[in-house]
């Protein structure tokens, strides 16, 4: 008989639930709905912020220290899923994140930062948000005489912002690729680890006999 261990804490299980939702929503949001894009967001980067602080503080398997492995040992991984008949032996070395699934989390952490930091800069130079100058500010920085604005100035305003909206654009369909791959590769460890790992993130437990 195999035992059920706790795995993922609530902590994880909300953030990865309410990540997809958010993220789904800013992602259809991007092109109009401002105020809802924006507030899906921020959300999605406070989420961020606190799991990162949980990577440090949570519970065992929630933990960085936990499943950051060396490079070697996630290609080392991949190399052995694609072309492992059973995976029995991988079940058992792997009860956290395996070594590539690891990595994937903190590319898709790092991606979604900068997908919602490069959001707060276009925002910034629309005049909204926490990164823009108010009018107010604006215009008494102006007065005082500490900038000067001059149609050159206001070229340049315009074309930092088209700047920072292609590279918006292109983090957040880069995100998107990773959730692809993302999804893909839990799939696929799932079949090959004769495991469910979507049922896992939504209970918490995973069937094994190993505590690693
Ligand atoms: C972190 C998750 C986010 C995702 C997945 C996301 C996704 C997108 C997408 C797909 C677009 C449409 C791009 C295009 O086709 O032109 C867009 C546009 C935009 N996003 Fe985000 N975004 C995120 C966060 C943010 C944040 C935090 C802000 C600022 C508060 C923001 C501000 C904007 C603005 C102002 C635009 C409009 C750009 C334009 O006028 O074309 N985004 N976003
Ligand atoms: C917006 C789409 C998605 C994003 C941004 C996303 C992001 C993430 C992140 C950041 C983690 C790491 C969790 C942590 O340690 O806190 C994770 C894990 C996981 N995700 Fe997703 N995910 C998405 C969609 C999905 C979908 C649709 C599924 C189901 C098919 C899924 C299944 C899983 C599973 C099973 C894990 C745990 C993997 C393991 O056992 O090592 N994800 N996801």
């Amino acid at each position: 008989m195999k035992n059920q261990i706790y795995v993922w804490d609530y902590m994880v299980r909300f953030f990865h639930w309410t990540l997809v939702l958010v993220f789904t929503i800013a992602y259809l949001t991007g092109e109009e709905l401002d105020l809802v894009h924006a507030y899906a967001g921020y959300y999605i980067m406070g989420l961020i912020v606190v799991r990162i602080i949980w990577g440090f503080i949570g519970s065992k398997y929630a933990r960085f220290s936990q499943f950051i492995t060396s490079p070697t040992a996630a290609i080392d991984y991949l190399k052995a899923l694609f072309t492992l008949k059973n995976g029995q032996e991988h079940e058992k070395k792997y009860i956290g994140h395996n070594p590539a699934g690891g990595w994937m989390t903190i590319a898709l952490l790092i991606s979604i930062l900068a997908t919602g930091y490069s959001g707060l800069k276009v925002y910034g130079l629309e005049g909204n948000g926490p990164l823009a100058v108010s009018t107010a500010e604006y215009s008494q920085v102006q007065q005082a005489g500490f900038i000067k604005v001059s149609d050159d100035e206001d070229h340049n305003n315009e074309q930092g912002e088209e700047f920072w909206e292609e590279i918006h654009e292109f983090l957040a369909n880069f995100t998107v690729l990773l959730i692809f791959l993302h999804v893909g590769g839990v799939l696929l460890s799932s079949r090959k680890h004769k495991q469910n790992l979507v049922k896992s993130m939504i209970t918490g437990y995973k069937e094994s006999k190993s505590d690693k």
